[in-house]
This record gives structure tokens, C-alpha cells and sequence, in this order.
């Protein structure tokens, strides 16, 4: 690796002041919970309700760009993404350097609006713009040894001001199991609302997957890798204790220092009451089958 990790940090320099302020609001709105879990109910069967373009632009966790919610919007403008290429190797029958352009090419762009659950109990809705993973794995050539897809973001240390800190290891990398890259939810976004991806967000090509918590949602993409074994997760890296592999969202399976069983929406204002979290984020009927028999307290 490039970059290497500082070998001095402390857990106060991988975890985020906010994190510390979501467990002091949690802890406080504990009360509130019988109300949200009414409104969590209604929430499952109801239409979305999307974020504002503006919320989801303005609170952010991109690490290369500092670690507060307002550091990737007022920092992230000097990131070059055009041009941009994608390197797709290992366990693939064309592997090679892919122009952005070359490697959507012919593919049908959609737009999903999903859940979005981060780590640390906060959610929005987000409508996105993108394409199917299984289209452009497909395209590349799957052989059937490969197990797993790596994704690695890219290295810009002239203008990331978080990469120069070595805030955590870069380059961020992330990791799927390759039945969760190829399920029909999980997608390469490159817009939100209609309007191309903004730097802060990922600019111009990141994974969301809906079922699993943020982080797993690795921004900038510049490799693919098909793998036999499980792939490196940076969060898994940092901390194995505290972030799985998995990372599926799930109410019953808390983080060692906060519940997951409710989130607070961004854009509820500071007294909204919290909702309820959802089994998988709400996608348990598309989703739970990928992983029937495993012990999810074990594979958090
Ligand atoms: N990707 C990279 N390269 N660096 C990061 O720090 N943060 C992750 C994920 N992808 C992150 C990343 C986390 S913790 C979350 S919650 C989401 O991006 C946030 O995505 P958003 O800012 O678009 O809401």
C-alpha cells in the first residue's frame, strides 16, 4: 500500500466526534422508542420519502476529504474525475483499463430510490442514478472460480486534506461476497436526482448496496478486482470487533457501543423522533435468502 496506516492512532483518531453525539442522542431519545417503533411499522409500507439534494450533499462521510459531516462538500472540489478509468482484474475473462464511458457503455441507466443506513444510526432515502453491478460484471467476464469483487477508491493525495492526515489507511477499500455484487439491488451510481454524482458523494462512480450499512458503499471507484478469497474492508481493517465483512443492516445486532435497533433521519430536525430500523433496511424479501443458515451475530 502507498499510504501507509500511522501506527500511533488511538481510537479517537479513527472515530468520528459525531459518532460520540449520535450514542449521547441515542441514549436520549431512548424514551422516545415506543413511538418510533409505531411509525416504523407504517414507514415499511409507505412510499420513500427522499432527502433533499441539498441534504445529501451538504452531510457526508468521505474520509479522504476529513472526518466531519461538512469536511467532503467544502473539500472535495479538486478531485479529478474526468477522465476517469476503472481497472478490472483478477478472476476475469477482459480484464484491462476501462474508460469510464467504455465500461457503461450499451448498459440501461435506472433510478432507485433506497434507504440509506449508516453505521453510525443515522438514514436517509436517496434517489439514485446508476446501473446494475451484474450488468458490467457480465459485461467483464465472471470466471467461475471468483468468489468475491473487491473495490478500491482512488488516491489523489495533492488535494485529499484526509489522505495527508493518514486519518485511516488509504486507498479505502471495500468488498462483496459475489452473489450480494450480483443481486439486482446492488448498483454503480453515478447521479442523484438526475444530476451527475457530486465529488462529495463519489464522484463519478460508487456502489450502493441498500441492505448493508453505508460504508460498504465505497466512493470513487478506480479498481474492480474478481477474487477467490474475501477480500480486505477498510472499517474490518481498522477495527474487526466493530465492523464485519457483512454488514448487513440489522436492529438485533448492535455495535459495541451503540444499538442499531433505530436511526435518526437527516432532515428531521434535531427533536424528529427516531425511527425504527429495519431488518436488512427494509430489503429483507429480496435479500435474506443470500444468506439462509448463517449465524448473524457471527457474521455481523
Ligand atoms: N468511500 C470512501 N472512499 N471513503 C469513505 O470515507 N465512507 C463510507 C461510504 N463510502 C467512505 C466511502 C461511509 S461511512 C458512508 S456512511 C457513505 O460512504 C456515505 O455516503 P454519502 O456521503 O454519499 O452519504
Amino acid at each position: 500500500m502507498a499510504y501507509r496506516w500511522k501506527n500511533d492512532l488511538t481510537q479517537a483518531d479513527v472515530t468520528p466526534k459525531s459518532m460520540f453525539l449520535n450514542r449521547r442522542q441515542l441514549m436520549g431519545g431512548a424514551a422516545g422508542l415506543g413511538l418510533a417503533a409505531a411509525a416504523g411499522g407504517a414507514r415499511a409500507q409507505g412510499a420513500l420519502e427522499p432527502n433533499t439534494l441539498e441534504e445529501i450533499r451538504t452531510y457526508n462521510n468521505f474520509y479522504e476529504f476529513g472526518t466531519g459531516k461538512e469536511d467532503p462538500a467544502r473539500n472535495a472540489g479538486g478531485m479529478v474525475i474526468d477522465p476517469w478509468s476503472i481497472t478490472v482484474d483478477g478472476l476475469v475473462d477482459n480484464p484491462g483499463e476501462y474508460s469510464l464511458a467504455s465500461l457503461l457503455d450499451g448498459l440501461t441507466e435506472e433510478e432507485r430510490i433506497y434507504r440509506f443506513r449508516c453505521v453510525e444510526a443515522w438514514s436517509m432515502v436517496v434517489p439514485w442514478n446508476g446501473f446494475e453491478l451484474a450488468d458490467i460484471l457480465a459485461k467483464v467476464g465472471v470466471k467461475p472460480e471468483a468468489k468475491y469483487v473487491a473495490f478500491e477508491t482512488t488516491v489523489q493525495p495533492d488535494v485529499m486534506i484526509g489522505v495527508q492526515r493518514r486519518v485511516i489507511p488509504f486507498p479505502y477499500v471495500e468488498g462483496l461476497r459475489l452473489d450480494e455484487a450480483m443481486h439486482p439491488l446492488t448498483m454503480l451510481a453515478t447521479g442523484i436526482y438526475g444530476e451527475p454524482m457530486a465529488k462529495q458523494n463519489g464522484a463519478p462512480i460508487r456502489l450502493v448496496v441498500p441492505w448493508k450499512y453505508g460504508f460498504k458503499s465505497i466512493k470513487s471507484i478506480v479498481r474492480i478486482s474478481l477474487m477467490e478469497e474475501e477480500p480486505p474492508a477498510s472499517w474490518n481493517i481498522i477495527n474487526p470487533r466493530e465492523y464485519g465483512f457483512y454488514s448487513n443492516v440489522n436492529p438485533t445486532v448492535d455495535h459495541p457501543r451503540w444499538s442499531q435497533a433505530s436511526e435518526r433521519k437527516i432532515g428531521g430536525g434535531l427533536f424528529a423522533t427516531r425511527q425504527d430500523t429495519l431488518m436488512f433496511n427494509g430489503y429483507e424479501a429480496e435479500v435474506a435468502s443470500l444468506y439462509e443458515g448463517m449465524d448473524l451475530n457471527e457474521f455481523y
